[in-house]
């Protein structure tokens, strides 16, 4: 298995300081940062583009890992490139044509990661996982931070992990000291926070834990 990443979600962080809840993240041990795009459509919510990004990357050299909960994920690919996103990761639901989409995506310059709705059969992705650099398997519905993790997810990262043991694997949503063991043991490599971490008492111990977890 991969090693660990532990990606915050600046979701859960104050967005009037994001240069600097992010640097201080990365101060605390974050391997990536961990971007929530919404657009109101593919989602219920709306948070940032690239504009932000593209100002952000003036203050942070992190790896932005982009998480695009949008429609016609197509449209924003170049966009995401010059802003000096590192990942795009887009939803298998919102497109027809991903094997097109994780070329564009290879060709402007970034990694390509693939996301899974609760609902959507892990087995969507066979096809086109040794295409992609990531696979995001979402443990709660997307569109808000701060929701309860589904353990129902979890044998869907186990199956994913059989099939492809070099593969980076995301978890995103809900994720706890108190439930990572279940997602790593089933295989998850790369682990998204928000609220578990933004709202610690000792977010650097937090990340911390969730590595070595990982990592065991
Ligand atoms: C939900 C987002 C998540 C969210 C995670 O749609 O994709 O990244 O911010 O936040 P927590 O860890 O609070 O569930
Ligand atoms: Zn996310």
């Amino acid at each position: 298995m991969p090693v660990a990443k532990i990606a915050p979600s600046v979701l859960s962080s104050d967005f009037a300081q994001l240069a600097t809840e992010c640097n201080r993240m990365v101060k605390d041990g974050a391997d990536w940062l961990h971007m929530d795009v919404m657009d109101g459509h593919f989602v219920p919510n709306l948070t940032i583009g690239a504009p932000i990004i593209k100002a952000l990357r003036k203050h942070v050299t992190a790896f932005l890992d982009c998480h695009l909960m949008v429609d016609n994920p197509e449209k924003w690919v170049d966009d995401f490139a010059k802003a000096g996103a590192s990942m795009y990761t887009f939803h298998i639901e919102a497109t027809d044509q991903p094997l097109e989409l994780i070329d564009k995506i290879h060709k402007a310059g970034m990694k390509a990661g693939v996301a899974v709705k609760p609902n959507t059969p892990i087995d969507k992705v066979y096809d086109i996982a040794d295409k992609m650099d990531m696979c995001l398997v979402m443990t709660v519905e997307p569109g808000f931070g701060g929701q309860k993790f589904m353990a129902n997810c979890v044998p869907k990262v186990k199956a994913l992990r059989e099939r492809f043991p070099n593969l980076d694997i995301e978890v995103d949503g809900g994720l706890s000291l108190e439930n990572i063991d279940q997602a790593a043991e089933a295989g998850a490599n790369v682990i998204v926070a928000g609220t578990s971490i933004f709202n610690a008492e000792d977010p650097k111990d937090t990340i911390t834990k969730f590595r070595e977890k990982v990592n065991a």
